[in-house]
Parts: C-alpha cells; sequence; structure tokens
C-alpha cells in the first residue's frame, strides 16, 4: 500500500530540487538552503517528523526523508558549482578591466602624490656624481660675512668686482651670500688638506629679474685642494659632470673669464638645449648659457684659507644649477623654479 508521506515527500524533493536548479545567482541560492535545509526548512522539518509515524512504518520514512535530504542537498550543491564557473566565465570575458590603470584610479584614491623638487632631483645626481668621486657635500650658511662672501676670495671694498654681484646688505656687515664661492675659505679651514668638496646652495642677488635672471637661485660649488693640479684635471671632471647630468652629448665652449678668486679664470658655455644653439629667451639669443665658471684658486684665497701656495693648489667650479635644471628639463624661465607653481611643478 502507497503511504501517504512517501507522496509528500516526493513532492518536497521534486520541488526543492527545481527550485535550487532556478536560483538566479549565489545569493539567491543561499536563501532556498537556509529554507530548505536550515534548522527550521521544510526538509529538516521533514526528516524530524520521523518521531511522529507509526512505529513500523519509521525505519521506511528515516530512510526516505534521508534520502530526500540527500537529494536537496546535491541539488543546491550542482546549481552553486554551475553558478560559481558561470561567475568566473563572466569575469574572464569582461575587458572593461584597464590594466594600464595607476594603481591609485584602481583604488578609487586618486591620492595626492608629492614629489621632489626638480632642483632637488638633480642637485641629487649632481652630489651622487661627485660623492663617487670622493667629494664631501657640505652645507653652508645663505647669511655670511662680507669676508667670507668677499674680501677673502680676493674682493676689496674698493674692488670693481663687487658690482659684478648687486648683494642684498644686512645689518652689521652681514650679507645674503651672492655666491657659492662664500664657502670655499671656511672649507679650507675646516678641512686639512688635500681634500675635495662640493656645496649646494640657495644664493642672492640684487638684480631685476627676467627670464634668465632670478634674484634668488642655486648654485653648486665645486671646491679641490690637492698638492699638483691643473687646468685639464677640472675640464675633465666638468666633463664628466655634464655628461652624466644632461645624459646626451652636449657641445660646450670654454671661454676666458675673470673672477679675481681664481687665476687662470674660465667661463664654460653650454649650447643652449633649448634653442639647440638657434638662440631664444633663455639664451639671450645667443645660442649658449654660461653654465660653469672655474678655474685654479688664487693664491690669495689659499692664503685666507690659511694654506700656503708654494706647497697647495686648487681648482673650483660655480655650478649654476638652476640653468642646468633648464637644460635638462626645458625650461624656458628661470623664475618659473621657486614659483611655487603647482601647475607647472607638477610635470616633472
Ligand atoms: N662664484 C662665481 C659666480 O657666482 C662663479 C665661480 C665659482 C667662478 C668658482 C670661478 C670659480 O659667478
Amino acid at each position: 500500500m502507497a503511504v501517504a508521506w512517501q507522496d509528500e515527500l516526493d513532492a518536497v524533493r521534486g520541488r526543492w530540487v527545481a527550485t535550487a536548479a532556478q536560483a538566479p545567482d549565489l545569493a539567491g541560492l543561499r536563501s532556498i538552503e537556509v529554507e530548505a535545509l536550515g534548522k527550521q526548512g521544510e526538509v529538516t522539518l521533514l526528516v524530524r517528523k520521523v518521531a511522529t509515524i507509526a512505529p513500523e512504518d519509521r525505519r521506511a520514512y528515516g530512510a526516505a526523508a534521508a534520502a530526500v535530504k540527500a537529494h536537496v542537498e546535491q541539488a543546491i550543491e550542482a546549481r552553486r558549482h554551475g553558478l560559481e564557473r558561470a561567475e568566473i566565465e563572466a569575469e574572464l570575458a569582461d575587458d572593461s578591466f584597464d590594466e594600464t590603470l595607476p594603481a591609485q584610479s584602481i583604488l578609487g584614491r586618486n591620492s595626492r602624490q608629492g614629489h621632489s623638487h626638480p632642483l632637488t632631483q638633480v642637485q641629487a645626481e649632481v652630489e651622487a656624481v661627485f660623492t663617487s668621486m670622493g667629494f664631501h657635500v657640505l652645507d653652508y650658511p645663505e647669511v655670511e660675512s662680507e669676508f667670507d662672501n668677499f674680501e677673502a676670495l680676493n674682493i676689496p671694498g674698493w674692488h670693481p668686482a663687487r658690482e659684478m654681484q648687486d648683494t642684498f646688505w644686512l645689518q652689521g656687515g652681514h650679507l645674503l651670500r651672492t655666491h657659492t664661492s662664500s664657502g670655499q675659505v671656511r672649507a679650507m679651514h675646516a678641512f686639512q688638506a688635500p681634500f675635495r668638496a662640493i656645496f649646494p646652495g640657495k644664493v642672492y642677488r640684487y638684480e631685476a629679474t627676467d627670464a634668465s635672471h632670478e634674484h634668488t637661485f642655486h648654485q653648486l660649488e665645486g671646491l679641490l685642494i690637492d698638492r699638483h693640479v691643473s687646468v685639464g684635471h677640472l675640464l675633465d671632471s666638468m666633463r664628466t659632470l655634464l655628461s652624466a647630468i644632461l645624459k646626451r652629448d652636449v657641445e660646450v665652449r670654454l671661454r676666458p673669464g675673470y673672477f679675481p678668486f681664481v687665476e687662470p679664470g674660465f667661463e664654460l658655455d653650454v649650447q643652449c638645449q633649448l634653442c639647440g644653439g638657434a638662440g631664444c629667451s633663455a639664451c639671450k639669443q645667443s645660442g649658449w648659457l654660461e653654465l660653469l665658471p672655474c678655474g685654479l684658486v688664487h693664491p690669495q684665497v689659499l692664503r685666507a684659507g690659511g694654506l700656503d701656495p708654494a706647497e697647495w693648489q686648487g681648482w673650483a667650479f660655480g655650478l649654476g644649477l638652476s640653468r642646468l635644471v633648464m637644460m635638462r628639463f626645458q625650461v624656458p624661465d628661470v623664475r618659473l623654479l621657486l614659483s611655487g607653481d603647482l601647475r607647472w611643478l607638477s610635470q616633472f
């Protein structure tokens, strides 16, 4: 005799197997699972109903209800498998993902990350070149004595060369250094000869500004003291420096240059990288930029530094760091460098 509960079990199994097979997605399947197999689920309650069955039918009922439960579990498992595969295939087929997006955009954060100033970048590169050649990197004051900035460098008060560098004077014989050469004699007193050092920093000149002149700009001084130095060694060091920093072959020219603290003195000019030598506002139409005044240290300066010129010699250069940055990044106007303008800075 077919028992009534057998029909009920068949009906429940058929319904949940069909429902599971049609689950639209994993979340839907999960609630179907709870409704059928959860603590109060329909199938669970059916299994528990064994207690209410007539004792002679209990064994048969228990086995049939367990089979229904196993069936429904299988159906749910099969559907879960299918849905997960479909999900992975949809992900693989989706080509709207742009793997070239920067990480910040993927995270949706678009954080504004800072970076070092182009002057700082180039200064670090120059420092790396010179430290690899055994140079110290020194930091000297921007507020200087008249002595260190001028007198010690063979530029007494009456000397017309003072007019080469119009000066911001402060009280008490102090001034804003007009060049990093103000560190030369300090370095000679601070180190025992022989030594080699560079000192980068800001310098100040009281003058009208234009595309190639700023009242505040950056230089990098180099000073080498030894028993025998030569112009050849100086020039070779300058060539090493320029090819390392500009990362290309550059045309240079050497002219005699007058600075009271070197003898002989030179101007090392670099062909303007902005106009390729044709002439532009940055090079004042000349096609050349003064970049590296240099020379052999004057005996008077050695003496001011406590060194005997009969025993010691030296060479020095005053690299125009701001100009080097202009060459390197093709900056048409020196005034952009310290403008603080983020539209300009964010390009580097
Ligand atoms: N101090 C000089 C200037 O600012 C440059 C210079 C440095 C020249 C060292 C010769 C040697 O113009």
